[in-house]
């Protein structure tokens, strides 16, 4: 059996890789590339799997909620993804590369019984991303 928890938080980023030119950041990222920045806020949808213990439950929700909210929350949430994620210091911070990042730090953070199976995270209502675990 699988349980979705939701989670949401905000951030600002700015597209733009270092390497090209301005107009080929233009090109590439658009309105994305915009010298200041710009925000969004995420949600971020966490799917595990799992048999249902004693308790009725996959997972214990307050274990999750402490692990996503002190692995991830508290590292993303009003954050710059351009300045203020190791994990995405070398790469554009787009929500592909933000999607990854997310899944790493879960992965390497799992404590919970149940299995992490998928990470979704939407930027927008039109841009939803999809990463299996
Ligand atoms: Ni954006």
């Amino acid at each position: 059996m699988k349980l979705t928890r939701r989670y949401r938080f905000a951030a600002s980023h700015r597209l733009d890789v270092p390497a090209l030119s301005p107009e080929e950041n233009r090109r590439l990222f658009g309105k994305c590339n915009n010298p200041y920045g710009h925000g969004h806020d995420y949600v971020l949808d966490i799917t595990v799997e799992g048999a249902p213990d004693d308790s009725g439950q996959i997972v214990n929700r307050r274990e999750m909620d402490l692990l996503v909210g002190e692995k991830i929350l508290e590292r993303l949430d009003h954050r710059d993804l351009n300045k203020d994620v190791p994990e995405l210091e070398r790469v554009p911070p787009t929500t592909e590369n933000l999607a990854s990042a997310i899944r790493g730090m879960l992965e390497k953070a799992w404590t919970l019984p149940a299995r992490l199976v998928r990470v979704r995270i939407s930027e927008t209502e039109r841009n939803i991303f999809e990463l299996e675990a």
